[in-house]
């Protein structure tokens, strides 16, 4: 079975542009695929790191995460400070990774614009997600549009790797990314990713008032200013979500009424806030019953990481025997 390898940071709030990115298609992936799913709490901390709510919000991200259908009797799921070895297996990658592609990182660039001293975690980032998917041998990655260069980096990591130390072998597969459709979902301002750092996002267990309240003021065709003016769905973020949350026939009927000035823009954000709602409700009613049971989570999250581990110090033995570590002998060998 092909392997997949993804992940996400604990930002405790697993978010619509998450769900349509990423996640959905973890959930899809589980069918036929060994499937290795991280909630990536190491990769957390180059940013604003609140060490006062880390835990809360890894726990919040595993009950979001098993809710939305991620199966832990189908895939290792876990939490990737668990396994040392991500952090291991990064400092081995850095010794072929290429500075001139770190500063080429889009992300990177736009994060450490706003800093006024920049942490050299945030620079070496992209090494530690190297790390987690080669760690696994991850053929394919799951990810939204926002990944891509990063992945693209793993792949001349890999390379590099494996011209150097492979013997003539693939030891590292190269990863290749997987996208939905909704590769890159705006934000209720209708011009930015939506993500929780920018406070755009709609969280996928927010409930019915909550997703109103957010829907009402959302970002819509800015030349519409009067319900009476007819407005242009394709530049509308609140049609696009129409796309990923309402029936097709009413997808039809949201563009027509637009053009036609026939409904406002609440009218249309009242139908989508319903169906956004409807289409979330299973998923909210699961993780009632998961967060009264955190102990329960947490013991996934234990077995998760014994099963991940399991398969990393694998790698990280190759790895470290290709590029000519002295084993260790007794107990620290083991
Ligand atoms: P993160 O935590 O920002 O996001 C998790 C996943 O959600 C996708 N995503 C989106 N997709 C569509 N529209 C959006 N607005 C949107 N926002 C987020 C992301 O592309 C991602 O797939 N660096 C990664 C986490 C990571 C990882 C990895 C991913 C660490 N190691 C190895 C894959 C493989 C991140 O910060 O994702």
């Amino acid at each position: 079975m092909p392997r997949i390898f993804s992940g996400i940071q604990p930002s405790g709030d697993l978010h619509i542009g998450n769900w349509l990115g990423a996640v959905q298609n973890w959930v899809a992936l589980q069918a036929r695929n060994e499937c290795f799913f991280s909630i990536v709490d190491l990769h957390a901390i180059t940013g604003q790191h609140d060490a006062a709510t880390l835990e809360r919000r890894t726990l919040d991200m595993a009950v979001g995460l098993l809710a939305a259908g991620v199966d832990p009797a189908r895939s290792t799921f876990f939490v990737q400070s668990h396994v040392p070895e991500h952090a291991e297996l990064m400092w081995l990658l850095t010794s072929v990774t290429p500075l001139g592609e770190l500063e080429r990182m889009t992300q990177f660039k736009d994060k450490s614009q706003k800093l006024e001293s920049v942490p050299a975690g945030l620079f070496s980032y992209p090494i530690l997600m190297a790390a987690d998917i080669l760690l696994y041998r991850a053929e394919q990655v799951p990810v939204g549009d926002d990944q891509l260069q990063h992945l693209e980096l793993a792949r001349v990591i890999a390379r590099r790797w494996n011209a150097q130390f492979g013997g003539g072998t693939d030891v590292l597969p190269e990863p290749q990314s997987l996208l939905t459709p909704a590769r890159r979902i705006l934000g209720l301002d209708g011009q930015a990713k939506m993500s929780k750092s920018l406070g755009n996002t709609i969280g996928v267990l927010e409930g019915p008032e909550e997703v109103w309240q957010k829907l009402r003021p959302a970002m819509t065709d800015p030349a519409r200013k009067t319900k009476r003016d007819p407005g242009n769905p394709d530049i509308c973020n609140i049609y696009t979500l129409h796309k990923h949350f309402s029936p097709p026939e009413t997808v039809v009927e949201v563009a027509r009424k637009c053009r036609g000035a026939e409904w406002g823009c609440l009218d249309c954000k009242r139908v989508l806030a319903d169906n956004l709602s409807a289409a979330l409700a299973p998923i909210r009613e699961r993780a009632a019953s998961l967060r009264a049971d955190e102990g329960a989570v947490r013991a996934v999250l234990a077995a998760g990481a014994e099963r991940a581990r399991a398969v990393a110090r694998v790698t990280l033995a190759e790895v470290k025997a290709r590029m000519g570590f002295l084993p260790a002998a007794g107990p620290a060998g083991r």
